[in-house]
């Protein structure tokens, strides 16, 4: 079985002073939390509070992840943030999150090059996938991911390290999770038939997170599917409690 990830995307939340708040809220709390030893903690702030939470977590097992990069290493492109800037603040980067593809104009080509370049930089790329509602609805969800999966993995040679997650845009921010079983679908269907078709057996080891109204409540029914291996967390990771509340249930989920 892959390893345990759960991560927490904070968005565009949080000043410097409150996110090293949060990340050392959830490093005390993982420590007294029994399980969460056995799940993979990933805090992503937004850029300008990486420095303050890795310092945060410092010395203990919980990592950090940025939200975004772009792909050249360095160059006039003004207001952006490059692989080898992050190397030593993160260890993660989350790359084409539905919000960068839809607000932002992010491209599968664009995510690709961000996949490749996190890769070559020694950061662990948390590919993000997902169908729109109107896409799902015309019955295209699985081809809409397989596409996405493929596209964003161009090239990508390398297996080790890789994290795909799986947000239907219509269940990120909404309330509204998907189904267990309609995650689990896409998840160990079109998401993990790619991954063996691109990478053989490594692909079993890449762990797949589900993201989209996951909260402490119903996290540890996605992680009873054998597909999923934890989750991409949004708003309910702004409060170390219920951020840990997932990390336990899929702990849990897969004792
Ligand atoms: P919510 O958990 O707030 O729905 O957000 C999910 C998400 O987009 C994580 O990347």
């Amino acid at each position: 079985m892959p390893d345990l990830v759960v991560a927490g995307n904070w968005k565009m939340n949080t000043t410097v002073s409150e996110a090293a708040a949060l990340a050392a809220a959830v490093r005390d709390g993982a420590a007294a939390a029994p399980g969460v030893e056995n799940v993979e903690l990933v805090l992503c702030p937004p850029f300008v509070s990486l420095a303050a939470v890795s310092d945060a977590v410092k010395g203990s097992a919980v990592k950090v992840g940025a939200q975004n990069m772009h792909f050249q290493e360095s160059g006039a492109f003004t207001g952006e943030v490059s692989p080898g800037m992050l190397r030593g603040l993160c260890d993660y980067v989350i790359l084409g999150h539905s919000e960068r593809r839809q607000l932002f104009g992010e491209t599968d080509e664009s995510v690709n090059n961000k996949v490749k370049a996190a890769q070559a930089a020694g950061l662990k790329p948390i590919l993000c996938v997902g169908e729109s509602l109107e896409q799902r609805e015309q019955g295209k969800a699985s081809d809409v991911i397989s596409g996405q999966v493929r596209a964003g993995l161009e090239g990508v040679n390398d297996a080790s390290g890789l994290i795909v997650a799986y947000e239907p845009v219509w269940a990120i921010g909404t309330g509204q999770a998907a189904t267990p079983e309609t995650a689990a679908e896409i998840m160990g269907g079109a998401i993990f038939e790619t991954l063996r078709s691109l990478f053989s057996a490594a692909a079993d080891n890449v762990p797949l997170l589900y993201g989209g109204s996951m909260n402490g409540g119903n996290a540890g029914e996605f992680a009873a599917q054998d597909c999923i291996h934890g989750g991409l967390v949004g708003g309910a990771a702004l409060h170390a409690d219920q951020f840990l509340q997932v990390a336990a249930a899929v702990a849990a989920a897969k004792v």
